[in-house]
C-alpha cells in the first residue's frame, strides 16, 4: 500500500463503528474535552532486524485446571480444532488447539492430521496445558489482575456471535454495544484496571474517554472455563 494512503487506511481500521451490522454508539462515549490529547499514537518503528524476517507468533500457551472444559469452550463452541494431545499423565497433557485457516472445497475443514503436519506455518493457535493436579487451581486474570489478559478473536459478524454463544449457554460478560462503566470484577481485572489497580485511578477514567476510539463498545466479552477473558472483534468487511 502506498504510504500516503496508509494512515487514513488505518484509521478506518478503528471506525468499528461505521460497520453496518453494528449498533451506533452512544454519545456517552463521546470525547467533548478537546483540552486531552489524543492517547492513539500509530506505531512508527522502521523496518524490524534483518536476522528476524520471517519470523512470526505462532501460539500463546495457556495453563487450565479443566482440559475437558476448555476443549468444549474452545473447540464445541467456538470452532476450533484439535491438532494433538500429548497425555503425559492422567492430570497434565499439552494440547494445540486452532482454527482451520486451509481446508476443501470451501468447507473449511481440515483434519488433525493436516493441522498437526501444517503447524509451524499456522498462526493463532493456542498451546493448552492441564494442570490439574490438586485444589491448588491458578487464578485467571479476570479474579486477579496477571500478566496474562486476554484471547482476541475475530469474526464476521460480532452480533450474530453473540446471539449463537447466547444461545451455546455461554456467560456474556458484556455485549456488544455496552460501554465500559464499572471499574471492578470481572472485565476490569482482566483489562489492569480493576479492583487490584488503585493506583490506576486516572488511567480508568481516560479508559473510558477513549473507548469510542478504540471501538470498545462494539466488543463482545465473554469468559472461558478457567476465567480467561476472550474478546471477539468484528471482522473489517
Ligand atoms: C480535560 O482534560 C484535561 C487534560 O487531561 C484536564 O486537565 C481537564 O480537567 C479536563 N476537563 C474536563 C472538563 O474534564
Ligand atoms: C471439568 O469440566 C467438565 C465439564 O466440561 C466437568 O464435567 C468436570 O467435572 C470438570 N472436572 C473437574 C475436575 O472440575
Ligand atoms: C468437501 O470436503 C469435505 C471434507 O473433506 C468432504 O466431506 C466433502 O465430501 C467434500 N465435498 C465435495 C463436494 O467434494
Amino acid at each position: 500500500m502506498h504510504p500516503q494512503t496508509l494512515l487514513p487506511f488505518l484509521l478506518s481500521l478503528l471506525a468499528i463503528h461505521t460497520t453496518a451490522c453494528n449498533p451506533t454508539r452512544r454519545s456517552t462515549n463521546t470525547n467533548t474535552n478537546t483540552t486531552t490529547p489524543n492517547p492513539f499514537k500509530i506505531g512508527t518503528d522502521g523496518p524490524a532486524p534483518p536476522k528476524t524476517l520471517g519470523y512470526a507468533l505462532n501460539h500463546m500457551g495457556l495453563i487450565t485446571n479443566n482440559l475437558t472444559a476448555m476443549k468444549t469452550f474452545y473447540g464445541s463452541i467456538l470452532g476450533m480444532r484439535t491438532l494433538f494431545d500429548v497425555t503425559l499423565t492422567p492430570e497434565y497433557t499439552v494440547t494445540y488447539m486452532g482454527y482451520a485457516q486451509g481446508g476443501r472445497n470451501g468447507t473449511g475443514f481440515q483434519t488433525g492430521t493436516e493441522m498437526t503436519t501444517s503447524k509451524n506455518n499456522m498462526y493463532g493457535l493456542l498451546e493448552i496445558v492441564e494442570f490439574s493436579v490438586s485444589d491448588d487451581r491458578v487464578v485467571a486474570s479476570t479474579q486477579r489482575t496477571n500478566t496474562f489478559s486476554h484471547v482476541g478473536l475475530v469474526v464476521p459478524d460480532v452480533v450474530e456471535a453473540q446471539a449463537y454463544l447466547e444461545g451455546a449457554g455461554v456467560e456474556i460478560l458484556k455485549g456488544v454495544g455496552v460501554p465500559i462503566t464499572e471499574f471492578e470484577g470481572a472485565v476490569p481485572n482482566a483489562l489492569g484496571v480493576g479492583g487490584f489497580a488503585g493506583a490506576h485511578l486516572e488511567a480508568k477514567r481516560r479508559l473510558v474517554e477513549a473507548q469510542g476510539l478504540i471501538g470498545w463498545e462494539n466488543f463482545l466479552l465473554l469468559r472461558d472455563p478457567d476465567g480467561n477473558l476472550v474478546e471477539i472483534q468484528q471482522q473489517d468487511i
